[in-house]
């Protein structure tokens, strides 16, 4: 055997791929490298990679030759069409039982049809969210691999040894499932992703519009709360960006334009939520407030037509508003998780992955941007009951909900009367509303239904999945449409 094999390879050397190879390096294994653009490589090898174990590759035939078998190679570069140009270009020289992971932000679909096409070659390919940015790449991320079951022995105890490592010492990585099930995890993560900034955006909206209060007294706010239940990265760096002042001694947060960009992950959690029939309010509520917010020139010309007038409503009664806001934050943010993982499960249902929630919950808890401690308390009560249908059901969860509902709702209404924008706020408590309200008017809704459409109800009176139609106006006749459910 040749000992000059490496243990993995890597192709794609962008800001990702080129601190992971790093991170796989320093955990002991010898990692060749790969990418389109030579110099690229070269860069690497004679800078960060210098005096290190690695190989660097122009030509990918020598590249794959370069790698002990069964070979591990990971990508680590544009979601879409360039996975699959790059999986033709290896394929000439890869050998049955070779494994390809993606370790991209691919979308799920792609990962299923990969795994499926692969397997018929003898390929095992391991789709992957990777998680934790440039720094979690090389410091340990949270990693969520799933795909080809046969190469999991051969790829987790690498992606284990290199993941980030929870307070408990637990590895933040774990087997999601079969198929696509690590990049469908990996999209609602980014999806609760968008929903923890935007709520994390609307309460810094509220302490600047509403209270009036600085930069650096909110930034205190944020590092207070990063002390109790709210603890996560998200509101750490929140803290930082708040204090952050430019060159010029300016806090750069004003100067930022009010313009959201994304890439799509949480768009399409949300198409997800639609085809599996999962509400997921926060999180689309965030996507198109993104949405919303691109539309600068068209808010522009809104707000000068309406000339909306912010009348900032006081707080009502004893205790400090911003105890009030950190308490709506919360049981907003309960319901966004509440709702992702309820997509989850719909999903692992629909596709047979058995997805393990409370291991993802775990998993999550370290080197990923969404990490929180809160998630350790997800983790537990999905441990206590592996079936649990929302995380709202929990005992634990429900005195949470308890005990911020008044200050909840008390921030939404003063927002509201007051002409400040929450909408994630106000989603997630109206889903709350609806989920607890025990009779819906969805029954107006059938009774429309019907009597435009002949598209039946069922009665209260009457056992579940009977369905029934009226002649509303005694004019149309008896037939029914075909009953179909989406
Ligand atoms: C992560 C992030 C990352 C994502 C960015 C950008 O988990 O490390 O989710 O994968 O690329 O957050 O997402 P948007 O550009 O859509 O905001």
């Amino acid at each position: 055997m040749n000992s000059n094999l490496s243990n993995i390879g890597l192709i794609g050397l962008a800001v990702m791929g080129e601190n992971l190879a790093l991170n796989i390096e320093r955990n002991g294994y010898r990692v060749s490298v790969y990418n389109r653009s030579g110099e690229t490589v070269d860069r690497f090898i004679n800078g960060r990679a210098k005096g290190k174990n690695f190989q660097g590759f122009k030509n990918i035939e020598e590249f794959v030759a370069s790698i002990e078998r069964p070979r591990k190679i990971i990508l680590m570069i544009k979601a879409g069409g360039p996975v699959d140009a790059v999986i033709q270009q290896l394929l000439p020289y890869l050998e049955k039982g070779d494994i390809i992971m993606d370790g991209g932000n691919s979308n799920y679909t792609d990962s299923e049809r990969r795994v499926e096409e692969l397997y018929e070659r003898g390929i095992y390919f391991v789709g992957s969210g990777i998680s934790g940015g440039e720094e979690g790449a090389l410091n340990g991320p949270s990693i969520m691999p799933g795909g080809a079951a046969e190469a999991k022995e051969h790829i987790l105890p690498i992606l284990e040894k290199i993941s980030a490592k929870a307070k408990d010492g637990t590895p933040c990585c774990a087997w999601i499932g079969g198929g696509g099930a690590g990049h469908f995890v990996k999209m609602v993560h980014n999806g609760i992703e968008y929903g923890d900034m935007q709520i994390i955006s609307e309460a810094y909206f509220i302490m600047k519009k509403l209270l009036n209060y600085s930069n650096d007294r909110m930034a205190d706010i944020f590092g207070e709360w990063n002390k109790g239940k709210l603890e996560s990265y998200l509101v750490e760096i929140t803290e930082q960006i708040l204090r952050f002042r430019d060159k010029d001694g300016n806090h750069l947060i004003d100067y930022i334009l009010d313009a959201a960009g994304q890439k799509g992950t949480g768009k399409w959690s949300v198409i997800n939520s639609l085809e599996f029939g999962i509400p997921l309010n926060l999180i689309s509520t965030a996507v198109y407030e993104r949405s919303l917010s691109a539309l600068k020139d068209l808010r522009e010309k809104a707000a000068a037509l309406y000339n909306p007038f912010l009348v900032p409503e006081p707080f009502k009664g004893s205790g400090n508003p911003e105890h009030k806001i950190e308490n709506a934050m919360y049981a907003s943010k309960l319901v966004s998780y509440a709702q992702g993982f309820q997509l989850i499960k719909a999903a692992s249902n629909e596709h047979n992955w058995g997805i393990d929630l409370a291991a993802v919950a775990r998993i999550w808890r370290g080197g990923c941007i969404i990490r929180s401690a809160f998630l350790g308390e997800i983790s537990n009560a999905l441990t206590r009951n592996p079936d649990l249908e929302n995380l709202l059901l929990d005992e634990f969860f429900k005195k949470e909900i308890e005990q911020a509902l008044d200050d909840w709702r008390e921030v939404v209404s003063v927002c509201i009367i007051s002409g400040l924008p929450i909408p994630a706020c106000s989603s997630s408590i109206n889903y709350f509303h609806s989920l607890t309200t025990k009779v819906l008017p969805a029954n107006m809704l059938q009774a429309q239904r019907d009597f435009f459409g002949a598209h039946t109800f069922e009665r209260t009176d009457r056992p579940r999945g009977e369905f029934y139609h009226e002649n509303w106006t005694g004019e149309g006749g008896t037939t029914a449409s075909t009953v179909y459910a989406v």
